[in-house]
């Protein structure tokens, strides 16, 4: 085994090793802990504001189990946890921070090898990123889904809360009953039951290969949650040992997998800026159209809320991630390798399916061709995304009349108007969603149907933003919009009444307005005055990127490995 990096601290002699070790000591260690054994760092998320994360101090101390089984030592550390549902004004602003934390923290500490524990929506995509920066031997331990809600006898998870959002404001849905549901969609610890952006997440840390078989999809409650995260533990001390990094494992084989893999279980549009951003911080090209021309036509072989019927805990039953991947063998490059040291073709071949309505075969899938797909035109010279598989199929090729919402205050301010001059063949647009105009880009694209709207039983319009969409939502959503219209993209130059023509099948998102009249528009546009010129935020805003090369810092992307050029002693 190569010389353990914990002993550039714990195997120094003199003053130095003696401080290193000596405050260790306090916390009751003995000395030979500290004599050439792995060091483990257990990345852990935890926190009581993020309520999905909330049981990890409890799923550490089964990784930790396992480390020490394996002749390893763990070590419990915190770091920036980001709660989807509480935080403001998005957890995505802060994304690019926690993943910082977890890079210096990686690299400033004596560790060998790392666990991530990762669980809500970006409490996956920001350790990987930052791990990713650093590149010691690392896998993740999901924290598991929740089980699925039940109300009045009906099965319900977080997709439900914006049907019971729409017939609490038709008048269908009294408060108390608002209320009483509730309790009955978060009755576990775990985080979202439906393929929303945390499964999603954590179905494309199975493809990449960097968990164990089968983490994706057990229950947070399921006592073989605890079991995985106790071989993680183990399996970590043993890549240590034969070193292998995130970069042997993260290829761009593996990267494409993920694309694929995504698409058959129709996963979140999340999936598009997190994918890029980890690929970015590894220096593995991918581009926004590698989406579309690797995922667009795979069929969608998992039957789960949003776009399906079940959920994740269904999901498990059925068989759970490694099925998919079996049935998916004939598009995926099979030889690339995962943390437990063999090929993901190699651990999910055996792979058995439980359930048809819930995985299906590939031969008989639910849909044929469920892939994020990519549109371009003057109104996203960079890009545009939409999940085909949660939009209406008789939408995709339309024309309408712009109807525009210059920010997310403007459209509560007026989505209950009566009076609104629009009807279901308008396309509702919203600007300033983006990554610098938010700033975040919140998952506020998928704005609710005006009132007039959802009074005249309209279920679904076309709908254009620069921002994102939460994983859990569906609607004919045009999401992403690159460059946003903070930055001067066309999609700030839309008025109202413009028509707008899209054509998923052709990709294109047209303003049929010309060249010299945008021209003419264009040099009237003034930048908004997003008001943060100093900490965090004002940094971000400075240096975020477009969504359409992961809307992650500029100076962030790439890596610096594990070094430590400097004692502070
Ligand atoms: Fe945490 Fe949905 S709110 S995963």
């Amino acid at each position: 085994m190569k010389k353990l990096r914990s002993q550039d601290w714990f195997g120094k002699t003199h003053k130095d090793g003696f401080i290193y070790r000596a405050w260790m000591k306090n916390q009751g260690i003995p000395d030979d802990e500290f004599r050439d054994k792995p060091v483990i760092g257990i990345c852990n998320t935890w926190s009581e504001f993020t309520p999905c994360n909330a049981h990890f101090r409890e799923l550490a101390e089964s990784v930790k189990k396992g480390v020490l089984q394996a002749g390893g030592v763990p070590y419990e550390f915190p770091v920036m946890s980001l709660g989807e549902t509480l935080m403001k004004p998005t957890t995505m602003l802060y994304r690019n921070l926690m993943s910082m934390d977890v890079e210096e923290s990686i690299r400033a500490n004596p560790m060998d090898g790392v666990v991530l524990l990762c669980g809500c929506d970006k409490t996956t995509p920001a350790p990987i990123m930052g791990a990713c920066s650093v590149d010691l031997p690392t896998m993740v331990v999901s924290g598991g889904p929740m089980l699925t809600g039940k109300y009045e006898g009906k099965n319900i998870g977080t997709s439900d809360v914006w049907r019971f959002a729409d017939q609490v404001r038709k008048g269908e849905f009294s408060q108390e009953e608002f209320r009483e549901v509730e309790a009955c969609m978060c009755r576990s610890r775990g985080h979202c039951a439906v393929m929303g952006t945390a499964s999603t997440m954590a179905c494309m840390v199975e493809s990449l290969g960097l968990s164990l078989p089968g983490n994706a999809a057990i229950p947070a409650a399921d006592s073989r949650r605890k079991v995985l995260a106790q071989f993680s533990g183990r399996r970590i001390v043993e890549m240590v040992k034969e070193d292998l990094r995130l970069s042997r494992i993260l290829s761009r084989e593996a990267f494409e997998n993920a694309i694929k893999i995504n698409a058959a279980i129709g996963g979140s549009t999340n999936f598009v800026v997190h994918l890029l951003a980890i690929a970015g911080r590894m220096e593995v090209p991918l581009d926004l159209e590698d989406f579309d021309a690797l995922g667009s036509q795979i069929p969608l072989l998992v039957n789960l809320q949003p776009s399906g019927e079940f959920f994740m805990e269904d999901f498990y039953y059925a068989g759970g991630l490694p099925v998919v991947i079996k049935e998916m063998r004939e598009h995926l490059h099979n030889n690339a390798i995962t943390v437990n040291g063999k090929s993901i073709g190699e651990n999910n071949n055996n792979a058995k399916c439980f359930s048809p309505f819930v995985i299906a075969s590939i031969d008989k899938p639910f849909q044929m061709a469920s892939g994020i797909a990519v549109v371009k035109g003057n109104l996203c010279k960079d890009g545009a995304i939409i999940k085909p598989s949660a939009a209406t199929p008789a939408l995709m090729k339309h024309r309408g009349p712009a109807f525009v919402f210059q920010d997310i205050e403007d459209y509560h301010a007026r989505k209950n108007d009566p009076d609104l001059d629009l009807d279901e063949n308008s396309v509702l647009v919203l600007k300033n969603a983006g990554p610098k105009g938010y700033p975040g880009m919140p998952e506020v694209g998928n704005i609710g149907l005006p009132k007039k709207m959802l009074d005249a039983g309209i279920t679904d319009m076309v709908r254009i933003s620069d921002g994102r969409m939460s994983g859990t939502a569906f609607g004919t959503v045009f999401l992403h919009v690159a460059p946003e219209s903070a930055e001067g993209g066309t999609l700030a130059l839309v008025q109202d009444g413009d028509m707008i023509e899209v054509d998923v099948a052709a990709r294109k998102l047209h303003l049929e307005v010309s060249d010299q009249e945008l021209e003419h528009r264009r040099s009237n546009w003034k930048a908004p005055d997003l008001g943060f010129d100093r900490g965090y935020v004002g940094h971000y805003i400075k240096h975020v990127q477009q969504s359409n090369l992961g809307a992650d810092l500029d100076f962030l992307r790439g890596k610096s490995g594990s070094e430590v050029s400097r004692d502070s002693h």
